[in-house]
């Protein structure tokens, strides 16, 4: 268990896809990922079991839920890069009830203090859309700053959107007050 102060960051259980279909084709929710077409239970399944896949190296997935044991979602990190000890961060609360309240926040902290103090990374880096006004304001708080724009990455509900990359290194986040 990865304690935070709102979430707890666990270990994914095959059980938890019952959670995950209440809001795996929820658009609100999804648009906001790289998933553009419906996902099946079985897609999903098979994700779980790659993501659990211990032969890979290179990801690390995780169950994330309230300290009363709340399934909230999922968050990750990926394409992680031993050699130059980077890797692009993932979270997703797909019960939309629970947005706003912080707790996605403590919850990037959690793995930023984990992935730098457990895992030794340098930095850790995520991609979101122009749109996703809420994931910017909750990345900046963790402390990630702007990186880049990829111009026109994504192409949703009628137009293309930029993606921006923010990163954050592991002597940015040593200087976070604790209190944020
Ligand atoms: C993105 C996500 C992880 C953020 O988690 P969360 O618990 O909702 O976020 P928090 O409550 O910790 O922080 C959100 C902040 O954005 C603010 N916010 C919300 N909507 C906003 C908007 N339209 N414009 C500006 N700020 C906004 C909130 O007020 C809050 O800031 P505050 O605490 O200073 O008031 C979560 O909403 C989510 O999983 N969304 C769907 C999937 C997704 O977008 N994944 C990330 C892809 S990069």
């Amino acid at each position: 268990m990865i304690e935070g102060k709102k979430v707890r960051i666990r270990a994914i259980e095959k059980t938890d896809i019952d959670e995950i279909m209440k809001w795996i084709n929820d658009r609100e929710v999804m648009d906001n990922l790289i998933v553009r077409y419906p996902v099946s239970r079985y897609q999903e399944e098979k994700w779980i079991e790659k993501a659990l896949d211990e032969s890979n190296p290179r990801i690390k997935a995780f169950a994330l839920e309230t300290k009363d044991g709340v399934y909230l979602g999922g968050i990750s990190l990926h394409g992680i890069d031993w050699e130059n000890r980077n890797a692009e961060a993932g979270i997703v609360i797909g019960k939309k009830e629970y947005w706003n309240k912080g707790y996605g926040t403590d919850a990037m902290m959690t793995l930023l203090d984990f992935a730098f103090n457990r895992m030794n990374l340098h930095r850790v880096y995520l991609k979101v859309y122009d749109f996703n006004l809420r994931g910017i304001k909750s990345y900046e708080k963790c402390g990630f700053k702007r990186e880049g724009v990829l111009r026109h990455d994504l192409y949703v509900n009628g137009r293309y959107h930029d993606s921006i990359i923010m990163g954050i290194l592991k002597d940015e986040f040593k200087k976070i007050p604790n209190d944020k």
